[in-house]
């Protein structure tokens, strides 16, 4: 026997079973169970309010809603296709638990902004899992940082060997970055907080309903102000696909550099044993796979984020039946970016730094260049002149094959006169690192700060 449809009413005709399985949603959706009853018991509270249903009636609701969830959660609640969505089965369920009272549940209430509560309830309670996620990263990052602290490695521009830096410092790179991550999120959150319940189908009701109140009691911040946008709008989807995305670009960012870091040539780091995978046919292989997967599924969050912005891009006000799309698509995003964040936390933890090979690094290069040239600044060479010197100096050293705190004070001196016995002290890559001085650089004591300021921080959230 086919399932009576909730709107069958109007129709002559039982709907064919390509159009059901075509439109169905509750095989995704019914992932929103919590929040719609959630939703459903504070709509049910406010229609009692308003005196639209009696107490009783409103009391056999939320106590049929309660059992409905607690058989979800027990997996024992069969979600069946020809019911459409996760709206449906429920509130099918509960009105063949409750009877007549059930059947008064969609009063002043359309599925156009149930489903955009849900979404919007969804998408807060994720994101603040993200954000605790990226925090959990964070304390990560800081941790290895305090450890490794006094670690040198050569940073890199153009992937070519730059200025060395502090391991620390490196790390802490992307502790700044992860916090852009979180108040980015943060502020969508702001934005995401205003219940669009009560908006009816597009043009709210007839019906004396108080949906400030609803919004109160589902905790958020204030409620629509119209409700053709509150059906219609998914922008705190879009926001958060883009805020995910984001987050996935810094760690693939991360993940690039740490495969070539622990790539045979360069041995920075050591991933532990349990953080790699082998090879079927090559039995010496150790792979960062974890690392690769984290940067390959980049294009899964992205995708989703161009998926979520071509969806509405040619919707006309105000629901329309695409928006069913946007499920799938913020899902994925946030299961992806949020299982990459924690399986990454995990590997960070386990992976060592090779401070020998970092250091070897940094006698490649002529890392202290730079250095060099500021020392003539100090000594009153304009600075253009100061680079064009020391660019020879190199040259020199590349011919002569030799570092340039192995070159004797004569040969400095055929290069320019100013330079004198205390160059040796600004040369090498202890002497580089002791002698950086500029706000928010890899200076030891500015490093040391920065690490105490993030773990204190960190440790109130
Ligand atoms: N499953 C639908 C969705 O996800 C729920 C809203 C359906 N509304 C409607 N008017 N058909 O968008």
């Amino acid at each position: 026997m086919k399932q009576k449809k909730p709107w069958g009413g109007r129709f002559t005709k039982q709907t064919a079973s390509s159009v059901e399985s075509f439109t169905e949603s509750v095989s995704f959706d019914w992932r929103l169970y919590q929040y719609d009853i959630e939703g459903s018991i504070a709509h049910a509270t406010m229609l009692a309010k308003c005196k639209l249903i009696t107490e009783k009636e409103k009391d056999a609701i939320v106590k049929g809603l309660k059992e409905i969830l607690a058989e979800i959660e027990a997996e024992k609640f069969e979600f069946k296709k020809s019911l459409e969505d996760v709206h449906m089965n429920i509130e099918s369920a509960l009105i063949e638990r409750i009877g007549e009272a059930g059947k008064k549940l969609h009063t002043a209430r359309s599925r156009n902004d149930q489903v955009a509560l849900d979404l919007r309830l969804w998408t807060r309670n994720q994101t603040r899992e993200t954000i605790g996620l990226l925090a959990a990263l964070q304390k990560e990052f800081v941790r290895k940082g305090k450890a490794v602290f006094g670690l040198i490695m050569p940073g890199f521009t153009h992937l070519q060997h730059a200025q060395p830096v502090l391991v620390s410092h490196y790390l802490l790179a992307y502790v700044e970055m992860l916090e852009r991550d979180k108040t980015r999120l943060q502020d969508c959150l702001a934005r995401l907080n205003k219940s669009p319940l009560g908006a009816c189908a597009l043009a709210g009701t007839t019906l004396p309903t108080d949906p400030a109140f609803t919004a109160k009691l589902l905790d958020f911040d204030g409620v629509y102000e119209n409700s053709m946008d509150a059906v219609s709008d998914r922008d705190f989807c879009v926001e958060y696909a883009f805020c995910l995305s984001l987050v996935a670009v810094h760690l693939s960012r991360l993940c690039e550099e740490w495969i070539i870091w622990c790539n045979d040539e360069v041995k920075f780091i050591e991933i532990s044993d349990a953080y790699c995978t082998g090879s079927s046919i090559m039995p010496q292989k150790k792979n960062p796979d974890v690392l690769e997967l984290i940067r390959g599924k980049c294009g899964r969050a992205f995708g989703h984020l161009t998926s979520l912005l071509t969806l509405l891009k040619g919707l006309p006000l105000s629901y329309n039946r695409d928006m069913q799309e946007d499920k799938m698509a913020i899902f994925d995003a946030s299961d992806t970016v949020q299982t990459s964040l924690s399986v990454l936390t995990e590997l960070v933890a386990n992976t060592n730094f090779h401070g020998e090979r970092m250091m070897l690094a940094c006698e490649k290069g002529f890392i202290d260049a730079t250095a060099l040239a500021e020392y003539l600044v100090k000594k009153g060479v304009p600075f253009r002149m100061a680079h064009e010197i020391v660019g020879k100096i190199v040259r020199e050293c590349i011919r002569v094959q030799c570092r340039l705190m192995d070159l004797r004070l004569e040969s400095f001196k055929a290069f320019s006169s100013v330079i004198e016995k205390d160059v040796y002290k600004v040369l090498g890559v202890e002497n580089c690192i002791k002698n950086y001085k500029s706000h928010g650089s890899t200076a030891p004591g500015f490093v040391k700060k920065r690490i105490a300021y993030w773990e204190k921080k960190l440790s109130k959230g």
